[in-house]
């Protein structure tokens, strides 16, 4: 979800005001994929690289990820499942605030009943230290590294693999999101920052894997 910052500048606002509005489109996106029927949506909301920004610019994104797992009714109006992929809480690198953890084990907890369409969220998340993670618990259960065996031991195993991966912004890049998952996708590069990704945005997206 890139963007924010430059769509905020482009308006004379702080770069948090466009983190604000960011988290409000995805929010009204949620909405309009579950009328698409997507089943899996998985969003980059903070990276394992993202902890040097300023620190008032890294707490209003924790904040507005308080607010984002948050969203229960709204989640639970819309029988979406909410999930999160990061460095496990446990681990020493971990960086997540207990705050935020908190409010991430609430959201999965009170919609694990949903049966639609499962909202994965990303934070505190690099995919070179899931596959790391990923090896590492095979390699202390026993296991014979393979394919399977990393795939088994994903933050998220049950995430099938990526159909279409949208980056915004014109940013022409992966930077460390799901390398392992995305291995067939197809790729939806698009100008428009984050707050201004919307339903036809992501129809266009969608009509890459479904024509
Ligand atoms: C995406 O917007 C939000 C996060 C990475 C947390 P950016 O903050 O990257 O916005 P730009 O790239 O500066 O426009
Ligand atoms: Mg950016």
């Amino acid at each position: 979800m890139d963007g924010n910052g430059r769509w905020a500048r482009r308006r004379g606002l702080p770069r948090t005001a466009g983190h604000t509005e960011g988290e409000e489109n995805l929010a009204a996106l949620v909405r309009v994929a579950v009328t698409r029927d997507v089943g899996w949506l998985t969003v980059f909301g903070f990276s394992t690289e993202n902890w040097v920004r300023p620190r008032t610019e890294v707490r209003h994104i924790l904040g507005l990820h308080k607010k984002l797992f948050g969203r229960v009714a709204e989640l639970n109006e819309l029988n979406v499942r909410i999930e999160w992929m990061g460095r496990p809480f446990d681990s020493p690198d971990a960086r997540t605030p207990k705050y935020v953890q908190q409010a991430i084990r609430k959201a999965i907890h009170d919609t694990r009943q949903n049966t639609g369409m499962v909202l994965t969220v990303a934070f505190d998340y690099g995919s070179r230290a899931e596959l790391v993670h990923a090896a590492d618990q095979a390699r202390r259960a026993g296991e014979t590294i393979s394919e399977q065996t990393i795939s088994q031991h994903l933050y998220v195993p049950d995430l099938p693999p990526v159909d279409v991966l949208v980056r915004t912004s014109g940013e022409l890049r992966i930077s460390n999101f799901m390398l392992w998952q995305i291995v067939g996708a197809r790729v939806y590069f698009t100008d428009r920052p984050w707050p201004e990704f919307d339903a036809a945005e992501l129809d266009r997206a969608l009509a890459l894997v479904r024509r």
